[in-house]
Formats: C-alpha cells, structure tokens, sequence
C-alpha cells in the first residue's frame, strides 16, 4: 500500500519539482546509470565494510512507519551537510581536502532537498524538535580529544556513519515495492557508499595508512555494539 500511494506523489514530487528552477531535479539521481557507480565504485573503495548487518526488526519498523523515517531522514541529511561543512570551517588550512567537502556538501543538500520534496508530496512536515541521535553521540564521544587526533577521528567516524547509511539505503531500496522509490534509495546508497570511501581517502592525505586502518577498525568494532544496543524506531539510526 505504502508503495502504491508512493507512486503516484513521487511522479507529483517530479512534476512540481520540473516547474522550480532552483530545485534540483529528484529525477536526476534516480535516472542515473547507477550499475556503472557501483564498478566505478568498488575499484576506488578504501572504506571497511561494517562488521554486523542491520537488524530485520529495523527495516520492518521503517517500513511500517515511512512517515516518520522520512522525518528523520531529512534531518540525517541535513546534519551530514552540515558536518561536511563544519570540516572546512575548523580546518581552514587543510586545502588538500576543501574542494571534496565543498562536494560532499552540495550532494548531502541535495539528499536533503529530495528527501523534503517526498516529504512535500506526502503532507509532512520536518520534525518540530529534534531529539538526540544516541547513536551519533555514542560514536562521537568515541573521538580523542588533541587537534590532530580528532582530526582523524571526525573523518574516520564520517566514514563509518556513511557506510552504515548505505547499508540501510541499500536495504530501504531492496524493500520497497514502488520502483521509483527503489531507484531512489539505490541511488543513495550509491552515493552514500562513495562518502564512506571518500572520508578514508582524506585521512590518508595526512595519516599514515597502519594508523588510519587501526583506527578505522576501532570505530567499526564499536560501530557495532552501539548499532546493536540502541532502541529500534523508524528513523535511519
Ligand atoms: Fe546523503
Ligand atoms: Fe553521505
């Protein structure tokens, strides 16, 4: 049922998306050759897969309440532009890196714009208060503290945080029964996956590779008990 109202405000949601200039096109994520991403993709991977997959329970509760993951969605992707953006603003010296967070930034926007119009076309509104996302403040008080460590810690926990992203998209995608909603998470996934790589390629313009790859491996054990201890609702974590 989920899947047949989708479709018809999905094609709504492009429809009104086509008339405004200054909104991205949602069609053109959907319509691009995501099997040549994924090749493209899985040659330049640095990122380490997550160690535990995600529970049944958490796609059923996403699934049974899509409203409420839209909500939370949105805000995930907005907080992931912010946290590209937030990187240039603390390391205004790392030049190496600004172009791809400036990216990275635009692209999360775009999740975000795309995520809303769904939100738009099915009479929701962005959540009105914002509760803590325990997992994210689980996973940050796992950062040491010294500039250069946290550094390395905030790109490597980006990374992790995306890689469980488009763990959960690939799921939402292989869930849903209405095509263009598929091909939407698919997209995501794809791009969310190219983030999680990404984040690791920067950490490895200033760190030496034996550390970066311990380090990532830290987050991702942890990753995984914090992932399996949180409460299950419909929202990406
Ligand atoms: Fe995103
Ligand atoms: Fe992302």
């Amino acid at each position: 049922m989920e899947g047949e109202q989708g479709g018809g405000q999905l094609y709504n949601v492009v429809q009104f998306v086509a008339h405004t200039h200054s909104i991205h096109l949602i069609n053109s994520i959907t319509q691009h050759p995501i099997s040549s991403q994924i090749s493209i993709f899985a040659a330049m991977k640095l990122n380490l897969d997550i160690a535990v997959p995600s529970k049944p329970e958490w796609l059923d509760a996403v699934m049974s309440d899509f409203n409420s993951f839209l909500q939370d969605h949105a805000d995930c992707e907005r907080k992931a532009s912010s946290m590209a953006m937030s990187f240039v603003a603390k390391y205004p010296n790392r030049v190496e890196i600004i172009p791809e967070l400036i990216d990275t930034a635009v692209e999360e926007l775009q999740h975000f714009q795309q995520v809303y119009a769904m939100m738009e076309a099915r009479g929701i509104q962005l959540e009105h208060s914002i509760g803590k996302d325990m997992y994210v403040v689980n996973l940050m008080n796992l950062c040491r503290h010294g500039r250069e460590e946290r550094f390395m810690d905030r790109l490597l926990l980006a990374s992790v945080l995306e890689t469980r992203g488009a763990e959960r998209f690939r799921m939402i995608a292989d869930a849903q029964e209405d095509a263009e909603y598929a091909r939407f998470y698919k997209a995501l996934w794809v791009s969310e996956a190219k983030h999680g790589h990404i984040f690791v390629k920067m950490a490895l313009n200033y760190f030496d590779k034996t550390e970066v790859y311990k380090r990532l491996e830290f987050f991702i054990e942890n990753e995984a008990e914090i992932i399996s201890e949180i409460d299950i609702r419909a929202a990406l974590h």
